[in-house]
């Protein structure tokens, strides 16, 4: 990508720096009482002012016009996205699967084509986080967007998202993954025309890279290849509308500029994408499984040690060479609530009728695992090693159970009969052989 530069995501004096013009940011200091250019100054701030240097972000803009220029907010319909608390119905321990939401027959942008599958927490308390997914066919130009309840973690399934930033563009195909920090603005174009996707809204603190303890000094995710985009800005007047997800209401303002005006930058308060497919995966070579935690991209940590606010984890192309070892995902029963979205090609654990687009939720101590099917393959396969090159799985881990919107259970998306996946498992228990 011409038009993205690789930045880090932490480190000691973690600070970078981009100009679209030359000679735009300041070289000495940050409040200069004469910006260079004719800019205003402004400081935007995604931490407490005395975070951890290792965890602080904040940027210093030199942008056009500050971010106080625009018209009154006024209440906007939300449509089908909804924050926490997340009480439209109770919660269910029932598995539940979803089809692709299918693109719209309306006209439909990024942002209007968001619909909230569940979540937990509450923003206003920065703890929990909301599940959405998206389906738009028309390009945002005169509308922007931000969301002040937490960041977006945006997960591309079909059609590349063109992301126009605050900061610089970032264009996202399916593989890659695009995190929006809580307050930053953008609007979305859809070069190949529609397209459809996941977001994870974490309420929490920023998602970050895991410590990776005994793994050493890299592995899963590397720092590396996380790209931020370079200063570009916009320098438009119109009759524009600028859009607020803020405590869990969507507001609209009008606004008489691009917001998108920033001209040069220094910080490390910004957007990044990754690509998935460059997950560096570390697994057993011996046998059985280790937990999932061990494909987890980014984490939001909370108080409790070792415990995250969401987590995000993915699967991609990857040997399986395990030796006497049930390869698929076992029966399992976790504490923490699962959403498991696929991205493209097949998922292990699942029969083929789970087709990129699809998701599932498995909740807080709800039973699951492969369905009949993939369990009689799982237990007679012949364990040679395997590539499994048509595979890429996403998943977003919660420490809350999720509660699932109206929309969520009344929706015919929803497989009203993903139960009978497990009626088909066989009693294979016999004692016969035993001795009893
Ligand atoms: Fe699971």
């Amino acid at each position: 990508m011409a038009s993205t530069e690789r930045a880090y995501l932490s480190g000691f004096g973690n600070e970078f720096t981009s100009e679209a013009v030359a000679g735009a940011l300041p070289r000495d200091q940050n409040t200069p009482q004469k910006p260079p250019l004719g800019l205003y100054i402004e400081e935007l701030n995604g931490t407490a002012f005395t975070a951890p240097r290792g965890i602080s972000r904040s940027m210093w803009t030199y942008r056009i016009r500050p971010s106080a220029m625009h018209k009154p907010f006024r209440p906007r319909d939300a449509r089908l996205i909804r924050s926490g608390p997340f009480n439209e119905v109770p919660p269910t321990p029932n598995q539940l699967r979803w089809k692709a939401i299918p693109i719209p027959s309306e006209p439909t942008d990024f942002i209007d084509g968001v619909v909230t599958i569940g979540g937990n927490g509450d923003p206003a308390a920065q703890s929990g986080a909301a599940i959405h997914v998206y389906a738009a066919n028309i390009s945002m130009r005169d509308r922007f967007f931000y969301n002040a309840d937490g960041e977006w973690l945006i997960v591309p399934q079909a059609g590349t998202l063109a992301l126009h930033t605050e900061f610089g563009h970032l264009d996202a195909e399916p593989g890659h993954v695009v995190l929006m920090p809580r307050g930053v603005k953008f609007r979305v174009e859809l070069p190949d025309g529609t397209a459809r996707g996941f977001i994870c809204e974490n309420y929490g603190q920023h998602l970050r890279l895991p410590d990776l303890g005994p793994i050493g000094t890299f592995g899963l995710a590397n720092a590396r290849d996380f790209e931020a985009p370079v200063a570009a800005f916009e320098d438009r007047e119109g009759d524009f509308r600028l859009i607020a997800k803020y405590g869990g209401g969507i507001w609209e303002a009008e606004i008489d500029h691009s917001p998108l005006d920033i001209v040069a930058w220094r910080g490390n308060y910004l957007p990044f994408r990754y690509n998935l497919y460059k997950f560096q995966c570390i697994n057993t070579v011996t046998f059985d499984h280790p937990d999932p935690s061990i494909y987890c991209v980014l984490a939001s940590p909370t108080s409790v040690p070792g415990t995250s606010n969401m987590e995000f984890g993915c699967f991609p192309p990857r040997w399986t060479v395990a030796e006497h070892t049930f390869r698929p995902p076992p029966f399992h029963r976790n504490v923490a609530s699962e959403f498991l979205g696929l991205i493209a090609g097949k998922y292990i654990g699942k029969g083929d009728d789970f087709g990129p687009g699809s998701a599932s939720l498995h909740n807080c101590m709800s039973g699951h695992g492969p369905d009949a099917e993939a369990y009689e393959r799982g237990r007679t396969a012949e364990l040679k090693p395997q590539y499994l090159d048509d595979t890429l799985v996403f998943l977003f881990e919660t420490q809350l159970p999720i509660r699932p919107t109206r929309f969520a259970l009344e929706t015919d998306l929803l497989e009203r009969d993903y139960y009978t996946h497990w009626q088909g498992l066989k009693k294979n228990f016999g004692l016969v052989g035993t001795g009893r």
